[in-house]
């Protein structure tokens, strides 16, 4: 379930010609079952039409604070206090400078000042209005008051000049609601997560791997982000979009994927193993395509290093968190892996099952902990379980702490 669902959203925008683009965000909203508000200054109704918000949210569109046949504005304050997020998209220069000085002059103004929810700015105006130091200096108070800020990006303006004003993507506007609405609680975390299958090169054009599709790992790159983490994702051949704010080292086989998180050990605070390492290799590769005729009648394959196995022997106080992809005794064989790794925690996951494992949308996983309790989780999406194993890492965080501080 996504965590916009039964939200209410007061969506407001202001005038700017990316005031189109928030019609879009409105059918993603009322998609994922938020309930929206849109809010709109004179200026915005002078780029796109009141009435196309209107069918989209079923709503009356909020305009002016005094006007006739608009609720009272008591019932607006009202409103204010009712949302779980108010967001501004686009934000132009104009309300920025209003919101740094604290302005309630309009109903926008006057409905982010009566809000207590977490308030969202995405800019888009002109690269010289953008760049022009009243504005970055409105900026900079703007988010020392609080106010979440996403984008502008950088590129060809709706006015035909190139650089910062862009509106962020949706998809960078979405990330940061979430974010908002989600707990902060990994704020003080670095975190390596891996991802996705490695490919052992048989030649230039063939490989061992297996079913990996990365979306286990890219699921909790995702939500460790939101609660707040640094996350580096290093990931094997996946095709899948990379997250948002998140640092992504790609790679290919199991040594590169062992190199790479070698290499980032130092600066990590925990690691999460998603990632479907191929156990083993081809004893040799070949540098050039194998011909057909010349194919042996077998391969012979070399381990691979264990790259968990090899971090549980010089972990510290980091935390370790693995997974084990499982066919049969999955409980059993995951348990024997929390000790042989020295791992704080393991996600066992049954492979055999349609609807989890590699590939899906949806996992069904157990959580096993270093004593060896194990916890069964419903069927869930792979954000939720991502959520579920970041609440165990918190706790672990926690109960360490607490443990440190007894007399
Ligand atoms: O990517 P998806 O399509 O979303 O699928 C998700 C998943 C099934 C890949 C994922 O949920 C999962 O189970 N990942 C672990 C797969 C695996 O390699 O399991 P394992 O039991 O072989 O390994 C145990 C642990 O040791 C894993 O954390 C693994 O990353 C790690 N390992 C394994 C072998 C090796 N040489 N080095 C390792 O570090």
């Amino acid at each position: 379930m996504g965590l916009l669902k039964d939200k209410e959203i007061i969506l407001a925008v202001t005038g700017g010609i990316a005031g189109y683009k928030a019609v879009e965000l409105l059918r993603m909203l009322t998609e994922a079952g938020a309930g929206v508000q849109v809010v709109m200054t004179e200026n915005a109704c002078q780029f796109v039409g009141p009435i196309t918000f209107e069918a989209l949210s079923g709503r009356q569109v909020g305009l002016d604070l005094f006007a006739p046949g608009q609720e009272a504005v008591m019932a607006h304050i009202e409103l204010a206090r009712q949302a779980d997020l108010l967001v501004i998209v686009p934000a132009t220069a104009n309300v920025l400078a209003k919101l740094a000085a604290g302005l309630a002059d309009d109903l926008l103004t006057t409905l982010v000042l009566a809000c207590r929810s977490p308030v969202i700015l995405a800019p888009a105006m002109n690269v010289a209005m953008w760049e022009k130091p009243a504005v970055q200096s409105n900026v900079k108070r703007v988010q020392g008051l609080g106010y979440r800020l996403v984008g502008p990006e950088q590129g060809e303006l709706a006015c035909g000049d190139e650089g910062y004003g862009r509106l962020a993507s949706l998809a960078a506007i979405w990330e940061e609601m979430e974010a908002a609405l989600s707990p902060n609680d990994l704020s003080k975390e670095t975190i390596i997560v891996t991802a996705g299958p490695t490919q052992e090169a048989i030649d230039p054009v063939r490989f061992l791997s297996n079913r990996s599709s990365g979306r286990m790992g890219y699921a909790l790159a995702r939500v460790a982000r939101r609660r707040g983490a640094r996350v580096i994702l290093i990931s094997g051949p996946v095709s899948l979009p990379s997250p948002g704010r998140v640092e992504v080292v790609e790679v290919n086989s199991a040594a590169k994927m062992r190199e790479a998180v070698l290499k980032h050990w130092q600066e990590a605070s925990a690691l999460v193993m998603a990632a479907a390492v191929t156990d083993f290799k081809p004893a040799k590769s070949s540098k050039v395509k194998v011909k057909k005729g010349e194919f042996p009648a077998s391969i012979p394959v070399k381990a691979n290093p264990d790259i968990l196995k090899e971090l549980g022997e010089k972990k510290g106080d980091r935390i370790l968190i693995g997974f084990a992809a499982e066919t049969d005794n999955v409980v059993d064989n995951a348990r024997l892996k929390v000790k042989e790794k020295n791992l704080d925690l393991i996600v066992a996951n049954d492979v055999t099952r349609p609807d989890s494992g590699f590939g899906t949308d949806t996992n069904r996983v157990q959580l096993i902990n270093q004593d060896l309790e194990m916890t069964d989780l419903p069927l869930l999406t792979k954000e939720e379980v991502a959520d579920s194993v970041l609440d165990r890492l918190v706790q672990i965080r926690e109960k360490r702490a607490a443990k440190l501080s007894r007399p």
